[in-house]
């Protein structure tokens, strides 16, 4: 029987459709979603931190309100997210549990310290970058609740690059000398985390092709790299910023940009959680999750309260 139910779960993602949350789906394919949307969920609350911290010190009111409204934004997408992974069955608070817990990922990109306010710009134009790359094709994941929420998530998203491109353009055409090398050294160090947040190479990606085989995955990580590679060389030269890779240059011959090595080592040990910012990213999260404990305590008794009073 549960044969005949895979067959059937196999011949509707070969067909193209959409797997709703009340459907028959294998146990390896719902983990497998719970664990990237959860991780996914994780990465935008997380992602709020490096951010938030330049709420306070950004250089114009126009900057504070668009950056204010961009780390607004990235809670809704932990949000929308934490749904659609409870639509699979899952807590919230079994995923706020790992979290806190440290046992769960969230992306690499987000143990990376933003040292000046380049590093706003740039977190923009590259990391919101790559991650529009790498989301756009979950618009048509087989799993409906997570294509429906990457829509819109992939809407605001283009927004935050646009405003981080422009932010960057702005210093480097109006802005000093000094303004212009500070923009300069944040590519520097934000270009080789960016091009990591892909993930490992696809001859090192464990859940590359059952992913790929159910439609949640629609691109291997290293195609998804290269596109975004390839993408960035040409905004860097309009931007007048340099990627800090000698080795970047056109392949003629397979009509993309050639790359320098990754130091996947450094991957390896961000994601293990020795990264330079992971314990200092965890510890802020928690801190928030105990210092709003009494709104959620105080939330709770208003609602027993109401419910008590119409029950009366
Ligand atoms: N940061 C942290 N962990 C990563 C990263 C990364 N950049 N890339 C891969 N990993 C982890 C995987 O989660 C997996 O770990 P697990 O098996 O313990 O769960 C392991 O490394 C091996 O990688 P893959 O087999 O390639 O894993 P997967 O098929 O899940 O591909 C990818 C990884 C591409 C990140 C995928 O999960 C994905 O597309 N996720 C949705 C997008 C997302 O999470 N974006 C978050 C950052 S963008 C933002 O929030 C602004």
């Amino acid at each position: 029987d549960e044969m005949r139910l895979e067959e059937n779960f196999d011949a509707h993602i070969d067909a193209g459709d959409f797997i709703e949350a009340k459907d028959w789906m294998p146990d390896h394919y719902r983990k497998t979603l719970v664990r990237q949307i959860s991780q996914h969920a994780h990465s935008e609350i997380v992602g709020m931190l490096p951010e938030g911290n330049w709420i306070s010190r950004a250089p114009t009111l126009k900057r504070k309100a668009i950056l204010l409204a961009k780390v607004q934004d990235e809670g809704g997408h932990g949000l929308y997210l934490y749904a659609a992974a409870e639509t699979l069955g899952t807590s919230r608070d079994q995923m706020f549990d790992a979290l806190h817990s440290g046992k769960a990922k969230y992306s690499s990109i987000f143990n990376y310290p933003t040292l000046t306010w380049a590093d706003i710009g740039t977190i923009g134009w590259l990391v919101d970058g790559a991650a529009i790359m790498n989301q756009v094709p979950i618009c048509r994941c087989s799993y409906a609740p997570y294509a429906r929420a990457m829509i819109r998530i992939c809407r605001e998203e283009s927004f935050h690059q646009r405003q981080g491109y422009e932010a960057l353009l702005t210093m480097m055409t109006k802005g000093t000398d000094a303004q212009k090398a500070m923009v300069q050294d944040a590519v520097n160090r934000w270009w080789w985390p960016s091009i990591m947040m892909f993930g490992p190479p696809d001859d090192q990606s464990p859940n590359s092709a059952q992913s790929m085989r159910w439609g949640i995955k629609r691109f291997s990580n290293d195609d998804l790299r290269q596109k975004f590679i390839d993408a960035a060389v040409e905004q860097a030269r309009i931007l007048g910023v340099t990627l800090p890779d000698p080795d970047l240059k056109w392949n003629e011959e397979r009509q993309a940009h050639d790359h320098g090595p990754i130091d996947w080592s450094e991957f390896w040990r961000v994601i293990g959680g020795d990264g330079p910012c992971n314990r200092e990213r965890l510890n802020a999260r928690v801190k928030a999750w105990e210092d709003g404990a009494w709104v959620r305590d105080a939330a709770l008794a208003h609602a027993r309260k109401q419910t008590n009073l119409k029950e009366a």
